[in-house]
Formats: structure tokens, sequence, C-alpha cells
């Protein structure tokens, strides 16, 4: 399948222009298709498209009031996990934005925008599709490095820089010790997709202590430390003796949040969202962490529209 480079929407087969931008899809010289291998891409549900929506809205509020604060110099948005740029849509097949596609046309305009993707293949299309724009830089390599040697000096507060950093893996992959980090910087907001499903199906199971080493590891990794296991359980009996049962999903999420704000250091986090897939199941929560109160009480206001 052909993309349009100019905007990333599928072009029609022999088109010489694209019938979304009307940009031509053949330049002398410089062809401006790519060839894309549709089995790498991310197949989204409805609740990225929402977690788009509401990153989206929230990045051209967000640039609209840094922009005003003539003492900032640089406004800089990372998307640490970024995919290739565009998804197919898991019901229809169509073509979709990623988000770190959509966010480049935020106005007023972030002045860098930071991509990491850690698969070459999709690091690759995502180079491909953003080469227009000078102010992108596609880091290839796992996030929570490339963060913390790479990107995270370039936003400090001291520097009059902010950022704002969605950080949307897969499962539980984001290094609590980056989200501390960037919580004590006070430059930095992100948007933390807390993957509820990866831990209940792997991690969170009644009584703790019986999971393998590796699975107590990865969520000690999450948490930052094996508080977890207090923190998300509580104790019960039954006809069989006592047990850990795991907390309903958002007892869960709100002792994320309570972390974000008391170990994390991030002054407001507004109670997160639960994005759920057609069967009514909580994926995960979406979380916002801020140094900021106006930037909160805006994402509130926004995760409020979409809670229904
Ligand atoms: C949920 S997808 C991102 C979707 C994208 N944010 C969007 O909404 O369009 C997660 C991406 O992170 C990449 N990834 C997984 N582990 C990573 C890591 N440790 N560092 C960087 N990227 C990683 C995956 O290859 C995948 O493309």
């Amino acid at each position: 399948m052909s993309i349009c480079a100019a905007c990333g929407e599928g072009l029609d087969i022999g088109a010489t222009i694209c019938r979304f931008c009307a940009e031509p899809t053949t330049i002398p010289d410089d062809d401006t298709r790519i060839e894309i291998d549709v089995r790498l891409l991310d197949r989204l549900g409805d609740w990225s498209q929402i977690k788009h929506e509401i990153v989206e809205r929230y990045a051209a509020a967000y640039t609209t009031i840094v922009s005003r604060q003539s003492v900032i110099k640089r406004m800089l948005y990372v998307d640490a996990f970024a995919g290739a740029g565009i998804a197919e849509d898991r019901e229809t097949g169509e073509l979709l934005r990623g988000s770190a596609i959509r966010l480049l046309e935020v106005e007023p305009r972030f002045q860098e925008l930071h991509f990491v993707e850690q698969n070459e293949n999709k690091a690759a299309v995502l180079e491909q599709l953003t080469s227009f724009d000078r102010r992108v830089q596609v880091h290839r390599g796992d996030a929570n490095e490339v963060l913390t040697r790479d990107i995270l000096p370039k936003c400090r507060w001291e520097d009059y820089h902010r950022a704002l950093c969605l950080l949307d893996p897969y499962g539980l992959a984001v290094d609590w010790k980056v989200v501390h980090t960037i919580g004590q910087m006070g430059s930095v907001e992100i948007f933390y997709n807390f993957m509820v499903m990866d831990a209940n199906r792997n991690i969170l199971w009644r009584n703790p202590e019986k999971l393998p080493q590796e699975r107590l590891r990865k969520m000690d990794f999450v948490w930052g430390d094996r508080t977890w296991t207090d923190q998300l359980y509580e104790q019960t009996e039954d006809l069989f003796g006592p047990r850990a049962e795991k907390l309903p999903n958002a007892a869960v999420a709100e002792a994320f949040r309570t972390r974000l704000q008391k170990v994390a250091g991030f002054q407001y986090v507004p109670a997160p969202i639960p994005m759920k897939n057609t069967r009514g199941a909580t994926v995960y929560y979406l979380l916002f962490a801020s140094p900021n109160k106006t930037g909160a009480a805006i994402v509130e206001d926004i995760f409020n529209k979409y809670r229904q």
C-alpha cells in the first residue's frame, strides 16, 4: 500500500495527487510515495482514537498557554513509544494517523518533536513520514534509555524549556525511575498509559508471593519498588484460609495516581480515565501528571467529556 508522505493518508491506486491533502504524489526526482508493509502497523481500537483526541486537544491548549509566556524559549513534544506514525483501524482496516503524526499539526506549533521507537521497521516508516518536517527527530532504541540520555536534558526548567510527553507503551514498560525523574524536573507534563489489563493478566494474581521472580521484577520496574504487593492487595479470609486479593482496577489506578503525586512529585494528577474495549473491559487507564494547575484543570475537563 502507498501512503502520502505529506499527510499520511492512503493513496488511491495510480493517483497523482492525494485526495485528502491534494499534495502531488510524485514529483520529478523526488517521489513522495512511501511503500508500507501493513503487517507491521499497530491495529488500534476505539480507545486509541479517544486517547489521540484527548492528547491532541490538550496539546493545542498547552501550546496556546505556554507560547504566551514570553520567558519560555522552547516547547517540545515527546512521544516515547511512538509507533510507525500510522496504524490500522482494528474494526475497519482503514488507515489512521498515529499519535506522532497527529501532533505535528497542533497549533500553535511545538518547536521540537521527539519520537522514540524501538522497532526498526516502524522507526523507518515514521522517519519517512515526518522527513518533510524539520522540527522532528526520530530516535531509535529503548524509550527509557533514550529519554534519560538524549531527550530529558533538552527539557530543563532552568533552560526555560517546557515539554509535553506521551508515555504510551504496549504493556508495563515504563521505568519508574524515568517517571520519577520527570516528576522532579518541574518542566514536563505527561500522559501515561497504565496498562491495567497487562498487570491483571500477568502479575496481579491472587497471592503475589507465588509469582515467578521475573514477573515480580517487572512490576517493581514500573512501580519503583515492592510496595505494590501491599498497596494493590487486601487480605481476606475464606473457608480455605487467609489470602491476598487484588484490589479492583479503579483502586489500582488510584494507587498509581497517588504514587505519581506523592512519590514522583507531580503536583497535579487528575482522576484517570479508564479506556475500555468493545466488551466493556478496561484495557488501560490514561493518567495525566503535571506541575501545572491550569493544565491539570484543562485535562480534567477533557477527561470528564470523554468519561462516558
Ligand atoms: C501502543 S504503541 C504506540 C502507539 C502510538 N503512541 C499511537 O497512539 O499511535 C507502542 C509502540 O512502542 C514501541 N515500543 C515497545 N517497547 C518500546 C521501548 N522499550 N522503547 C521504545 N518503543 C517501544 C512498539 O514497537 C510500538 O510501536
